[in-house]
């Protein structure tokens, strides 16, 4: 009698034991997810308005970096994808705030068509930092800014290529003075540099700061214009050799489809794109990486904790004449 009651007690308590060892196998996976996102949400300074809304964004963040370590632990990407300052955010919520190209239309500025004498060589590999001709990474924020900060990127290039002289300028001049309708609702390179070349140059950044936001076009002009430019050029679309020769003549700007680059952290972006070209950034070089692809190099506006340093690699020569995300597709330069 005094036994069975023994193994029964047994029984249960292993049950017991076991049941309480699955739960709290599953609250620690949640409570460690937790522990990431409060130390994510302190190193990236996050705050939420109320416990509604961050138990909604834990969800999101969970998600996402249950998809990161996915993605990463796959051991044949090209590319790494990382923790970022996006990792609350689903990818319309990011793609909404964080880009801001607008695809061409007819009404768009006629450009000049791309002189290739001006370009005197081609070299295998070219990083225009390495030449001192590109300034320190930005944050756009949340404002639809891409196409200033990718034109402003182009300017400060092809300014130091002639003067010697980098100097960060300013892209909410443009935002708050070029009087379209684009702001940080998104606008095209072309506008921005067309607005350069009308006004007879661009304050520095330094004279006209980054506000996250459209402002009143400051009357306060600027003692100094840092920069002009004299016209703008277009590279043919769909031609990755033309580009190529674009490029090692000066810093380019480019449309481009960002749904693969949210969460890039390193390596070279390859694989399955679209074409559907809402943001826009700056070519700044090209090359082969240590595996052998083929890769351009992009400076964008989403801080230099993004990506590598702010920057992005990007496969080169793919077999779509588009190449990869549309990256061949809008390119346009201005003419100093
Ligand atoms: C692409 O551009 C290069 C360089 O100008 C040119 O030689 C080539 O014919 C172009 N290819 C096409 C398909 O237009
Ligand atoms: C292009 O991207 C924008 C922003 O993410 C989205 O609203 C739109 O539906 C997309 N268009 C196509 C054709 O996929």
């Amino acid at each position: 009698m005094a036994s069975s009651r023994n193994i029964s007690l047994v029984i249960l308590i292993c049950i017991f034991a076991s049941s309480s060892y699955q739960a709290t196998s599953l609250i620690s996976r949640d409570h460690i997810m937790s522990m990431k996102h409060e130390k994510w949400m302190s190193q990236y300074n996050r705050y939420y308005e109320s416990k509604e809304e961050k138990v909604k964004r834990f969800k999101i963040f969970k998600y996402n970096v249950d998809y990161i370590e996915s993605f990463n632990r796959v051991g044949t990407h090209t590319y790494q994808l990382g923790i970022n300052q996006f990792a609350d955010m689903t990818s319309e919520e990011f793609l909404a705030k964080y880009t801001g190209n607008s695809m061409p239309s007819f009404q768009s500025s006629p450009v000049a068509p791309f002189k290739y004498e001006n370009v005197k060589d081609v070299p295998p590999s070219l990083d225009w930092r390495e030449k001192n001709a590109v300034t320190p990474v930005q944050s756009q924020g949340p404002c639809g800014s891409c196409w200033a900060f990718s034109a402003v990127a182009a300017i400060e290039g092809i300014v130091q290529i002639k003067s010697g002289v980098l100097t960060s300028l300013s892209e909410q001049q443009i935002i708050d003075c070029d009087g379209a309708f684009d702001g940080c609702q998104g606008g095209r390179m072309e506008k921005a540099f067309e607005f350069v070349e009308r006004n007879g140059g661009l304050a520095s950044d330094t004279d006209y700061p980054y506000q996250t936001m459209e402002g009143v076009c400051s009357t306060n002009t600027p003692s100094s214009l840092a920069a002009s430019i004299t016209g703008i050029g277009g590279v043919p679309q769909n031609n990755e050799t033309a580009m190529l020769m674009a490029v090692a003549n000066q810093p380019i700007s480019v449309g481009i489809d960002p749904s693969l680059f949210q969460f890039y952290r390193s390596g070279v972006l390859t694989g399955e794109c679209g074409t559907n070209r809402t943001h826009a950034i700056t070519a700044v070089g090209y090359g082969t990486s240590e595996d052998g692809i083929k890769f351009w190099l992009f400076k964008n506006s989403w801080g230099p904790w993004w990506g590598e340093d702010g920057y992005i690699r990007i496969q080169r020569d793919v077999d779509v004449v588009e190449g990869m995300c549309g990256l061949a597709m809008d390119l346009t330069y201005p003419i100093a």
